[in-house]
């Protein structure tokens, strides 16, 4: 039998690249699929059964000719996660956010998940196969200018239940919202570099440390496997308790 084969927006680092390693030493083949060339092929030579489709996902022939690749070369599709994004949440004071700049981050945020799965549909349908749409918990309490990150993450998540409903039994739509993950230290950059974080950064969190992507891989890992088959629609939350903890100040 042939393994399962998933693909994974914007892997070529960060959160999605532990997404891929994950799941290729879980047995699944991956296609990589990101704008970043070098990193990307880098990501896909670090990996067994990974290969690399440059792809910008805000750019609809270009994913509609990444499915057609997966249909062509690999056979079929059997899991799509939407990871890629801008992932810097800050966009300035509202007064001084253009449109142009909340189209952009909607687009690569939002409407990229759109793009992905409306093209993905029929492979997954074929293979009884599942999406992960990476959220985050900024979907859910926000700090201070961040509103075209915070809104295109809340409609990813509003996405997410709209499709299970449409999609199931079929497909299974589930999302991940991490909260703060430590990407620092990327094995595709040519220079990782590691920020110190500080005691009190850990300490917050009522688990006692920040994330790292290995978290939200092993979630996404869960998701794909038919252990979670019981659960579609819903937005796992994987933040260390944060979203828990009450912080109004004395
Ligand atoms: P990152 O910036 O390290 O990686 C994002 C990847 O997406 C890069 O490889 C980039 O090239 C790719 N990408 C960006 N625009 C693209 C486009 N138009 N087409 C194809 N690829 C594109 O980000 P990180 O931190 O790994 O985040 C991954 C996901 O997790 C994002 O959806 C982010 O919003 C989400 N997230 C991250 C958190 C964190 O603390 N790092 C917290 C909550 C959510």
């Amino acid at each position: 039998m042939t393994s399962p084969c998933a693909t994974v927006t914007g892997a070529a680092r960060g959160i999605g690249f532990a997404i891929a390693r994950r799941l290729t030493r879980d047995g699944w083949r991956i296609v990589i699929a990101d704008c970043e060339t070098d990193r990307g092929r880098r990501a896909a030579e670090q990996l067994d059964q990974a290969r690399f489709v440059p792809t910008d996902v805000t750019d609809e022939t270009a994913v509609e000719a990444l499915f057609r690749d997966l249909g062509q070369s690999e056979g079929g599709l059997d899991l799509l996660v939407n990871n890629a994004a801008i992932a810097d949440p800050s966009n300035g004071p509202i007064e001084s956010l253009s449109p142009a700049a909340w189209h952009q981050r909607l687009n690569t945020n939002l409407t990229s998940a759109y793009l992905c799965t409306h093209f993905a549909v029929p492979l997954l349908r074929a293979r009884e196969g599942g999406i992960v749409n990476i959220a985050s918990t900024r979907a859910l309490q926000s700090e201070p200018d961040c509103e075209a990150y915070a809104a295109a993450k809340g409609g990813l998540i509003a996405l997410t239940h709209a499709l299970a409903v449409s999609l199931g039994p079929a497909i299974r739509v589930n999302a991940v919202s991490p909260g703060w993950i430590d990407t620092s230290a990327s094995p595709t950059d040519a220079n990782p570099q590691s920020e110190a974080l500080t005691a009190s950064d850990h300490a917050q969190h009522p688990v006692g440390r920040v994330g790292g992507v290995d978290d939200v891989a092993a979630a996404v890992a869960w998701l794909a496997s038919a252990d979670s088959s019981f659960m579609s629609g819903e937005n796992l939350v994987l933040d260390g308790g944060m979203r828990r903890r009450m912080i109004y100040t004395d």
